[in-house]
């Protein structure tokens, strides 16, 4: 004898309704029809060691022929160094490689000059482009949406509060790179650029003047470097911050000397 398929069996018949599944029953096939792709298992994928290394390769390749322009504050070193950050910040934060790395290694993949009026545009520009090469590649979809975020929220200038702990380990690998020895040589780097003096022979530490970072580099430590140390939101970005600041402290307390201007008087 024909017998209906169990599901059917089930949910078919007057206790449906009786028991007011009808609702839910509806609402479920309208989801599944309008999302025919989801996977009945929301089981996100994981990449073995090999594969990892295989798409950290294909980022590099694609950083590579970006035109990352001349400045050598943001050349291939810089984000090399901001994907081993990151990496380092996802393993201590427990979070999800397949998104930090690849939003990592792409995060500046459009450069726009920092005096460029569409300078706050830059990391959403970024994120698109990140997006359509990572769709070129068939990098799994489900994370496309989180990695085009923590693209974009790495930026200062875009003003994009980081939702995921993958976009704050972007955010922080970045800003990371701004301090310590490395953010002192990129500060002088992009001021030398900006034709900024080194600090003003005055009052070098603007002690008892208004700071101006557009006039005088050292005044870009306090302008923007030190808070970039305290906007630090990851557990362990927090503790590398504090030591790479810790270094800056150390820097000028030496560049006061060596000037004849200490930066603490007695
Ligand atoms: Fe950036
Ligand atoms: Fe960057």
């Amino acid at each position: 004898m024909h017998r209906k398929p169990r599901y059917f069996a089930r949910i078919s018949g007057r206790q449906i309704f009786k028991n007011g599944c009808v609702k839910p029953l509806i609402s479920f096939i309208i989801k599944e029809m309008a999302n025919p792709s989801a996977p009945p298992n929301p089981t996100l994928k994981k990449f073995t060691d090999e594969e990892r290394l295989v798409w950290e390769q294909k980022f590099e390749l694609k950083v590579r022929e970006a035109d990352l322009g001349s400045d050598p504050a943001h050349d291939l070193a810089h984000f090399r160094r901001v994907a081993a950050t990151a990496k380092q910040l996802c393993t201590e934060e427990n979070a999800r490689w397949e998104v930090v790395v690849p939003a990592a290694w792409m995060h500046d993949l459009v450069n726009v000059p920092k005096n460029d009026p569409k300078r706050s545009l830059a990391s959403r520009l970024s994120g698109q482009e990140a997006l359509k090469f990572l769709r070129s590649e068939n990098y799994p979809a489900e994370f496309h949406a989180e990695i085009q975020h923590a693209i974009e929220a790495h930026s200062y200038s875009a003003q994009i509060d980081p939702t995921t702990i993958e976009a704050s380990i972007v955010q922080d690998a970045d800003r990371l790179d701004g301090l310590g020895a490395i953010g002192v040589a990129r500060c002088f780097c992009v001021a030398g650029l900006l034709k900024r003096s080194i600090y003003d022979s005055v009052d070098p530490f603007g002690k008892a003047r208004a700071l101006d970072d557009l006039k005088f580099t050292v005044d870009h430590f306090y302008v923007k470097l030190f808070k970039v140390a305290e906007s630090l939101r990851t557990h362990s970005g927090k503790s590398e911050g504090a030591r790479r600041a810790q270094f800056m402290h150390e820097f000028l307390d030496q560049l006061g000397a060596e000037i004849g201007s200490p930066l603490h008087s007695e």
